[in-house]
């Protein structure tokens, strides 16, 4: 199995902390590539302990590419798991040129580094954002890639396509586009989770800084959605589920060339409402709520069909909301202040 080192770029942040945990599990030798702009070192530090062992750690930028050239030279690096990037969507509206910098021009800088030395397996962290408003759900990967509706999403497109046309002009690549639904959860130990700056954009961080007394209220934004409750619909994934679809593309890249495209989601809605209740129930503590307006740039209901990556992956979540919720819970309650307060 082990025929060389993964690269995860971002892999201190909330996703690419619990791959780096999963990949040290499965037996892999990690190096992590992190400039820590969103996250920190402690979460290497506990996935470290966690795995009994711990990965390489290169503190730098995606968008170095001296840093990225001897970076390859030192390290017998044969996979890439590319989580680095910005992903706040309201900060991509008001600062666009950071999005395409980091997300479109890093991961360009990137793949240029990858092709000297050879390395040509990556696996891409895009979001389901690529398929912009569709009417219709279940979301799957025979739909056109749409217009998303902000720079965050259109930075997610763009480098899909820069790695498509990647691709078809050198036929060693092989990549996988993995298109996420709404991530969330933490690894059962409570020892890593997501912590986000300021206030939270995402509506379970939002709850769980509720729930540990960090926040008075959660806003619910809009009730008038033509929706079971009236509240937005998403499909919410567990981030342990999603490390392991990511194990299971790396599988199969390194069987096949070219692109693949996956939806990794598990196929279920739930709305705001029904989230808070979920997490009310795994938590015994209440979470006050207002409804506010909508959200400039929501959809009604987002959700995907998981059957390509059932059928090609041979992947499929299998943790349910309770367990998302309860796996939320035991991080924030363990770590109030997220990695900030020890
Ligand atoms: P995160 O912010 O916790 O992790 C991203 C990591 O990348 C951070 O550790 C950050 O410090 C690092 N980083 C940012 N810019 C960098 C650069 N130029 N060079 C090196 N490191 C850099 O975010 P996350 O939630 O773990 O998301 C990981 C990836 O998945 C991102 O690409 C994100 O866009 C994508 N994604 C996330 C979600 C979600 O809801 N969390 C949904 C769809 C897609
Ligand atoms: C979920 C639901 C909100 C906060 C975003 C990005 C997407 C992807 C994942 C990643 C919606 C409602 C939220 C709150 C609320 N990006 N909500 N009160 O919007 O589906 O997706 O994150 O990198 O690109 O757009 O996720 O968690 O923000 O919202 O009522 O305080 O919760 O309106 O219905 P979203 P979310």
């Amino acid at each position: 199995m082990n025929d060389g080192m993964v690269l995860v770029t971002g892999g201190a942040g909330y996703i690419g902390s619990h791959m780096v945990l999963a990949l040290l599990e499965a037996g892999h030798e990690v190096v992590v590539l992190d400039n820590f702009a969103n996250s920190s070192p402690v979460a290497l530090e506990r996935v470290a302990r966690l795995a009994g062992r711990a990965p390489r750690c290169v503190e730098g930028d995606i968008r170095d590419r001296p840093l990225l050239d001897r970076l390859f030279h030192e390290h017998a690096i044969a996979d890439v798991l590319h989580f680095a990037g910005l992903k706040a969507v309201g900060e991509s509206v008001a600062n666009p040129l950071a999005y395409y910098e980091h997300n479109v021009g890093g991961t360009v800088t990137l793949c240029q580094a990858m092709a000297a030395a050879g390395v040509k397996r990556v696996v891409f962290s895009s979001s389901a954002t690529v398929y912009g408003e569709v009417a219709e759900m279940p979301l799957h990967e025979g739909l056109p890639a749409g217009t998303p509706s902000n720079p965050y999403g259109r930075s997610k497109l763009m480098v899909e396509q820069v790695l498509t046309d990647l691709a078809a002009s050198d036929d060693e690549w092989s990549v996988a586009l993995l298109r996420y639904f709404n991530p969330v959860g933490a690894h059962p130990s409570g020892e890593i989770g997501e912590d986000p700056l300021g206030i939270p954009n995402n509506l379970v961080p939002f709850i769980t800084q509720v729930a540990v007394g960090r926040r008075e209220r959660l806003q619910v934004f809009g009730d008038d959605y033509p929706t079971r409750d009236g509240t937005g619909v998403r499909d919410y994934i567990h981030v342990q589920d999603l490390v392991h679809g990511h194990l299971a593309a790396l599988e199969v890249l390194r069987e096949r060339r070219g692109v693949g495209v996956w939806n990794l989601g598990t196929g279920r809605g739930y709305s705001v409402l029904e989230v808070v209740e979920a997490f009310e129930r795994a938590s015994g503590r209440r979470i006050p709520y207002t409804i506010a307006p909508r959200r400039p740039g929501d959809v009604a209901e987002c959700w995907t069909d998981p059957s390509r990556a059932r059928q090609e992956l041979g992947w499929a979540a299998e943790l349910g909301i309770a367990r998302m919720m309860a796996d939320a819970w035991r991080w924030q309650q363990r770590n109030p202040n997220g990695y900030r307060n020890m």
